[in-house]
């Protein structure tokens, strides 16, 4: 297995261009399979799990071609409605293609995703909407076997009882081809819901509100193909800027949308840093901040536009070594915190209390091997790394191939001595 090796201390310096979103490219591959006309995606990031998903549509009939950063798909001849465990087990997200399958060919078995080191993540929400939409939904042996008997789902209200992104995001496809007028209520905000439906526009959907707790669709006859620019990564963009402040450097992000960062923005100017931004493009200047050290900043994970969750593994890295105490709270997954104890064995003073992670910043952090263990708490070692005295060696690192485009390229680019190590 795969590891990263990492001399830490060195600031980063430079510029570092931002990939399509994980999050995105997902449920934009799912959403080919409404239509038997080409898609073709855009700044389609080169990750594990977009390679996953790939395959898992190439099961069931979908012609894939991959070029660089594009990807090319078409769903004229599918002739399997089926993602089986063994490919969802690796990938929850593969659970986006239940939706779209029910919506267009009337039934679909998909396997139910267990559980993963961050939570339990169950799918009911996903199952209840289909049902108001008309289809019949149960769990047989492990798997979701949808059909529909009326022929064609019907539009219904729906209001889920959290907020689910995905959950929002494979309601959101069935309805686009539903007969009638769907309204999702409480429906997920974050910017790769309201890319999905940019695209399901472009594609011939009728789609009002979406980035907002309700969207509105009007389900039509068939969809069409379409050519779309997958939105830049917010995730992998915050993560670069945690990295530059944790090692005190200065660097600025290309391709991003810094209206996507404003819940972390914040937080990082509170820390001491400086940040400045652009129409596409943010700039964080850490080399010169306050008693030349972050300054301990709490947050609270909440969904978008709150501080993501995906982004709470990053931030604490930064808190280990800023000055004071600092709270964490973990609101949407109930094990998120698989990082810590990784973290403690680098030197962080962290104590668990519940959903809550009291994190004692410190003056410097020792080097040592640690195990990743999920892909965000990978990308929060790899910040503890690149701050931390001597050498971090990071074992596991599958984890964060599923969600990051060559990150230690992009980070000896910028100044780190980092390499991976069979
Ligand atoms: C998406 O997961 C993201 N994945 C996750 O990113 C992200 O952490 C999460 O949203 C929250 O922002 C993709 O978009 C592919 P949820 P998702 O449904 O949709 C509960 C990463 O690192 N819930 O919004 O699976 C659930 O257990 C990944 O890139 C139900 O109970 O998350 C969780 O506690 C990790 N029943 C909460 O809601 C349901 O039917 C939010 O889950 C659905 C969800």
């Amino acid at each position: 297995m795969d590891k990263l090796r990492i001399e830490g201390e060195r600031p980063l310096h430079g510029d570092v261009q931002i990939s399509g979103a994980k999050n995105a490219a997902l449920p934009l591959m799912a959403a080919s399979l409404l239509t038997d006309q080409p898609v073709v995606l855009l700044n389609a990031p080169e990750l594990m799990d977009v390679r996953t998903l790939s395959q898992l549509l190439t099961g069931m009939g979908m012609q894939v071609d991959r070029g660089e950063e594009r990807i090319r798909l078409q769903a004229d001849r599918i002739t399997v409605c089926e993602a089986p465990y063994e490919r969802v087990k690796t990938m929850r997200a593969s659970v986006l293609v239940l939706g779209p399958l029910v919506a267009r060919f009337g039934h679909a078995r998909v396997s139910l995703p267990g559980g993963c080191a961050i939570g339990a993540r169950p799918v009911d929400q996903h199952i209840k909407g289909l049902q108001l939409m008309g289809a019949q939904v149960q769990v047989e042996h492990g798997d979701i076997v949808a059909s529909v008997p009326r022929g064609r789902l019907k539009g219904a209200r729906i209001s889920t009882d959290m907020i689910t992104v995905t959950g929002t995001e494979n309601l959101m496809m069935a309805a686009a081809l539903a007969e009638g007028e769907t309204v999702i209520e409480n429906a997920a905000q974050e910017p790769e819901v309201a890319d999905l439906a940019a695209m399901l526009v472009k594609m011939g959907a009728r789609i009002e509100g979406a980035g907002s707790s309700r969207i509105r669709i009007q389900g039509v006859e068939r969809l069409r193909g379409a050519e779309h620019v997958t939105v830049p990564d917010r995730i992998e963009a915050g993560t670069f800027l945690c990295a530059a402040v944790a090692t005190r450097g200065d660097v600025t992000l290309r391709r991003c949308v810094p209206e996507h960062l404003d819940a972390l923005l914040d937080k990082l100017r509170e820390a001491g840093a400086r940040i400045t931004t652009g129409a596409n493009w943010v700039r964080v200047q850490a080399d010169a901040m306050p008693g030349g050290r972050a300054r301990a900043v709490s947050v609270r994970t909440s969904e978008y536009p709150g501080f993501p969750t995906d982004m709470q593994a990053q931030f604490m890295a930064v808190n280990c070594l800023a000055m004071g105490a600092a709270h964490l709270t973990e609101t949407i997954f109930e094990n998120r915190f698989m990082h810590v104890q990784e973290l403690v064995r680098l030197g962080a003073n962290i104590a668990i209390e519940g959903n809550t992670c009291v994190v004692q910043g410190v003056e410097r952090l020792s080097g040592a091997t640690v195990m990743a263990t999920d892909l965000r708490a990978s990308a929060g070692l790899v910040i503890a790394g690149l701050a931390a005295e001597g050498t971090t060696v990071i074992e596991r690192i599958y984890h964060l191939d599923r969600g990051y485009a060559g990150m230690e390229h992009k980070l000896a680019a910028l100044g780190a001595r980092i390499a991976r190590v069979s």
